[in-house]
């Protein structure tokens, strides 16, 4: 059977005349006068089609009574120009009057309205009946751009001379800081396989392979708290040279950005690519990846404050902290005490942040509850080092860097967004460099790698790291941030052996660990490793940004919820009492 001979979306004034053939689901239905009009969607678009009696025959015209949204129909009719155009649709201009319709299935009654959508629909409703979501123009359209996204990549990658390798889902642990997801083994009883954090082992071992140049669109599995940005399965392209340094390997992802921002968005960015050291972006943005959609910086007051009378201030300046503070411009009439509570909790309840200061600039000089503890001259200097005017807010925290960063980092996005100040339609890639190997855990109180322990050291830290330094040395590492979102990172890595093993004995592992998780990889290292360096990009966050969808799941064809759940397959199941056993498995009752 003929099922069509054109899209929805193909037919202009110019195939007036024309005899088609259409298929596809009834979008909308709306009969007027005994004539009854049917928008007929598809993947590529709507078209309208009418059925009446005059053109379709009494017979047909019994039948459309029985239509209803989301049948899949087939109709057989004349393209004509349509009486009054609709110029929302591209096929607004024509019509098909029906000569035959056949119902090629039937729907039941929907759980939601496709057509007409409520966009305050759960989203629980939606990942239980995906299929339908799908069928949604924007959530196809979301599709057809990450179709778009990984063929530029794909083109461009090939282009480049990349050669397309995989690597196993069944492995062993790898080190990207997550928990891992297990897979016991059947046929090794007590053991287990890891699913892959990311392929960088792997990726190390082909440039040990001689393979020079990889990339790969690969799945990821990590088991940690889910976020808008985060999903525990996601997809990466990762990548990496041999042969190659820093700059290289950035003016290859430059080029790579460029090419996958224009072919998905259709538009042109600055692609300056700013480049800024780690250090600045927390001091300045409070923020590993700041968004430079807007100003508002943060302001170092430590020494403005430190003899300022006020106790929370100078204990903390005694104490080794710092005290920052950012301005909301024209924030005065805005920032409610409700407002400035809400800031204030965030501050607190997410940073861990003992409180929030805030200065109001208002018409008779500042207020603020710290008023009365601070000396003039002090009131004086703060306004004057942030730069505050009449009418805007100054917002301060005194703490520990790491809680300072944390808390104005995440105020200074509040202000932006409440405030407006963020330009929607701009788009900026940002560089952050340099980020440090290691970073204190207050919890397990142990040092950590900051990005993965195969991160090469700069040079001009390698001597205090080798003299016994474990704080403030920098690496080889460069994020690509866009919107205040990290979309991928990478780093030169290690190749020398000895410099590895001293960096997993800063960490920690003793020889026996350090055999049992990366014998292998160390093991490789000793046959004629070459200088090499790559990166990864979260491809599902990255597609998010540029589609300006505020959830990674909407570009994603199935997802997980913040449960870590798929509610269409419920996946994950229980099991058989009988895998259990094949597995040398037993469930534990807590
Ligand atoms: P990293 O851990 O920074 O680096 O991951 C690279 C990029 O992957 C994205 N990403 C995620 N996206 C969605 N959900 C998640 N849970 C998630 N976790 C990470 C981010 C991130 O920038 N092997 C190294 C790369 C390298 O060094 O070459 C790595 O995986 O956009
Ligand atoms: P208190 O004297 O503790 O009631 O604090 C008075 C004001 O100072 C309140 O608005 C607190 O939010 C704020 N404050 C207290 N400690 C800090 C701090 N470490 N950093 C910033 N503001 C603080």
């Amino acid at each position: 059977m003929l099922y069509r001979t054109h899209n929805l979306g193909e037919l202009r004034l110019t195939d007036v005349g024309k005899e088609v053939v259409l298929s596809g689901w009834i979008d909308t239905l709306r009969e007027h006068k005994g004539v009854t009009f049917v928008d007929l969607r598809d993947r590529e678009g709507k078209t309208q089609v009418v059925i009446s009696p005059e053109d379709s025959g009494e017979e047909l015209a019994k039948l459309s009574k029985k239509l209803r949204p989301e049948f899949v129909l087939r109709v057989t009719g004349i393209v004509r120009q349509r009486q009054s155009s609709n110029p929302n649709l591209p096929t607004g201009e024509i019509e098909i009057a029906a000569k035959k319709a056949d119902i090629l299935n039937e729907c039941d009654v929907l759980p939601f309205q496709i057509s007409a959508f409520d966009p305050a629909l759960g989203e629980n409703i939606r990942l239980t009946y995906r299929y339908l979501d799908i069928r949604r123009p924007r959530m196809l359209h979301n599709l057809k751009m990450r179709h778009k996204m990984l063929t530029a990549i794909r083109s461009y990658m090939d282009r480049e001379g990349f050669l397309d390798v995989d690597t196993p889902i069944l492995t062993k642990s790898t080190p990207e800081g997550a928990r891992d997801f297990l897979v016991p083994s059947r046929t090794n009883p007590g053991k287990f396989f890891a699913l892959p954090q990311s392929p960088q082992l792997f990726k190390q071992i082909l440039m040990i392979g001689g393979v020079e140049k990889y990339y790969q669109i690969a799945k990821c599995f990590r088991d940690e708290d889910l976020r808008a940005d985060r999903q525990p399965e996601f997809t990466q392209l990762d990548i990496e040279m041999s042969f190659v340094d820093q700059e290289q390997v950035m003016d290859t992802i430059e080029g790579l950005a460029k090419q996958v921002f224009h072919e998905v968005t259709g538009e042109t960015a600055d692609y300056s690519f700013q480049r800024m050291q780690y250090r600045e972006a927390m001091e300045r943005y409070g923020s590993d990846k700041p968004d430079l959609r807007f100003g508002v910086q943060l302001k170092d007051i430590t020494d403005i404050v430190k003899d300022s009378g006020f106790q929370a201030f100078s204990s903390v300046a005694a104490n080794g902290g710092v005290i920052k503070g950012i301005v909301a411009p024209g924030a005065y009439d805005k920032f409610s005490r409700k407002i400035l509570g809400e800031y204030e909790e965030l501050a607190k309840t997410y940073y861990g942040a003992k409180g929030l200061a805030w200065i109001k600039m208002g018409p008779g000089g500042p207020e603020s509850p710290i008023a009365k503890f601070l000396n003039e001259t002090a009131m004086t200097n703060i306004v004057k080092e942030t730069g505050a005017r009449q009418g805007d807010v100054i917002l301060i925290v005194a703490d520990k860097p790491k809680v300072v960063y944390g808390a104005l980092g995440a105020i200074r996005l509040r202000v932006g967004n409440d405030l407006g100040l963020i330009d929607q339609n701009a788009f900026k890639f940002l560089w952050v460099v340099d980020f440090p190997m290691f970073s204190y855990d207050e919890e397990e109180k142990r040092w950590k790698a900051e990005h993965h322990p195969f991160t090469s050291i700069k040079d001009e830290d390698m001597p205090a790291f080798l003299a016994g330094e474990t704080e403030h040395i920098r690496t080889n590492t460069y994020d690509m941030v866009l919107n205040g979102f990290e979309i991928g990172g990478g780093s030169i890595r290690i190749f020398n052996p000895e410099i590895q093993r001293k960096v997993f004995d800063r960490l920690g592992l003793t020889e026996e660990e350090m055999k049992v998780k990366f014998g292998f990889f160390l093991e490789a290292f000793r046959y004629g490793a070459p200088p090499h360096g790559g990166l990864a990009f979260g491809i599902d966050r990255w597609l998010m940004v540029m589609l300006k969808e505020s959830s990674i799941r909407d570009v994603i064809p199935f997802p997980k919820t913040n449960k870590g759940q798929c509610l269409m397959t419920e996946a994950p199941g229980s099991v058989d009492a009988k895998q259990l056993e094949e597995l040398d498995l037993r469930l534990v009752e807590r």
